[in-house]
């Protein structure tokens, strides 16, 4: 009798601590990713904003080489918000509902950040901001915020140096007059958006740290738009006609716009444009020499932060491990000028 009791607690014994080392073993491949799949969630303010649709490109190719190097599946789910941060939440609210790994963020309202973290924060799930930064209290909210950009200061300063160095070589390729002095219009992107303000400082800084003389005709806000550039190029055109010597933009597209005003009225003058992203539009507008050059962003190591940050919080590793975060949070992706030959 007590020999049957002595073999009966041992198995209920050895039964409770095979339990204890399945809920052990699974609890670990939960944390180290034992997974084989996961589903991201992407955000993007606007779809059709050329710079940000490369970025979408290259996520996507970024998905297709971890499936085939890890073996595990990636549903990306990407979603536009159409400029309309009301719809980007309930999109959030609702990726986040269906259970989604990681939410990659390009939020519409940068300041609007907090609302999107909390949502997240409630659920568990990491977000990677790209793009468009949220204000640093926000990424402090939580510690599973991460933010991938460019260095907005860094493309300024390399566009100014564009314009330095030509005029340096030659000061009459960017003072085409010879007056004196370097008359420019500025195309500037959204207000509210950090690369906006740090560029325009920063490009027109430089040159005049190099002692560039320059004269300010006027500038104005595009929003990254070449439809919105071309409109506002052409009516200064017709404000300053013959003086316009430069055009110093925020990004390509805005760059491309003004190229197409200058077309579209016949100006002869080689009037000297620059931009910054670097984007296959961008790249071929400088080939066929509309643009005098540009700052290209690196598309594949920006997807490349963005894609492996967020997989490896979807399978609950520390991205920390995986690139080099500045801040443990941020990411900033490399880039370089391109100029016409
Ligand atoms: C900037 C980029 C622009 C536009 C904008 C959208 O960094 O240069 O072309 O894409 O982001 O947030």
């Amino acid at each position: 009798m007590r020999w049957g009791m002595g073999w009966a607690v041992l198995a209920v014994f050895a039964g409770s601590l095979i339990c204890v080392l399945f809920f052990l073993h699974g609890l670990r491949s939960r944390e180290t990713g034992n997974k084989t799949s996961i589903r991201l969630g992407i955000f993007l303010y606007r779809g059709d904003d050329t710079f940000i649709s490369n970025v979408r490109l290259a996520l996507e190719e970024q998905a297709k080489a971890y499936e085939q190097k890890t073996g595990i599946k990636v549903v990306l789910n990407i979603e536009d918000a159409k400029e309309n941060q009301i719809t980007q939440n309930s999109q959030v609210e609702r990726l986040i509902s269906l259970g989604y790994d990681a939410l990659c963020v390009n939020a519409v309202d940068r300041s609007m950040a907090a609302g999107m973290i909390e949502q997240a924060r409630a659920a568990d799930v990491p977000v990677v901001f790209f793009n468009r930064e949220p204000v640093e209290e926000d990424m402090r909210l939580w510690e599973k915020v991460y933010y991938v950009g460019v260095d907005a200061r860094e493309s300024a300063v390399l566009q100014g140096e564009i314009v330095l160095n030509a005029y340096r070589r030659d000061p009459l390729s960017i003072d085409l007059n010879g007056d004196g002095k370097v008359s420019y219009v500025l195309l500037e992107g959204e207000s509210s958006h950090q690369d906006s303000l740090i560029r325009t400082e920063w490009s027109v800084q430089t040159l005049k740290d190099g002692r560039v003389p320059l004269e300010k005709l006027t500038g104005g806000i595009a929003n990254w738009e070449r439809s919105q550039a071309s409109a506002l190029t052409q009516q200064w055109l017709e404000e300053f006609p013959g003086e316009i010597e430069l055009i110093i933009s925020n990004n390509d597209d805005m760059a491309l716009g003004a190229a197409d005003a200058i077309e579209r009225m016949g100006i002869m003058e080689k009037i000297n444009i620059v931009g910054i992203d670097g984007t296959p539009q961008g790249v071929q507008g400088l080939e066929k020499g509309k643009l005098l050059g540009t700052v290209q962003s690196d598309q594949s190591e920006y997807a490349h932060a963005i894609f492996t940050i967020a997989a490896a919080l979807a399978c609950g590793e520390d991205p920390g491990e995986k690139l080099e975060l500045v801040d443990e949070k941020y990411y900033w992706s490399g880039q370089k000028p391109l100029v016409r030959e």
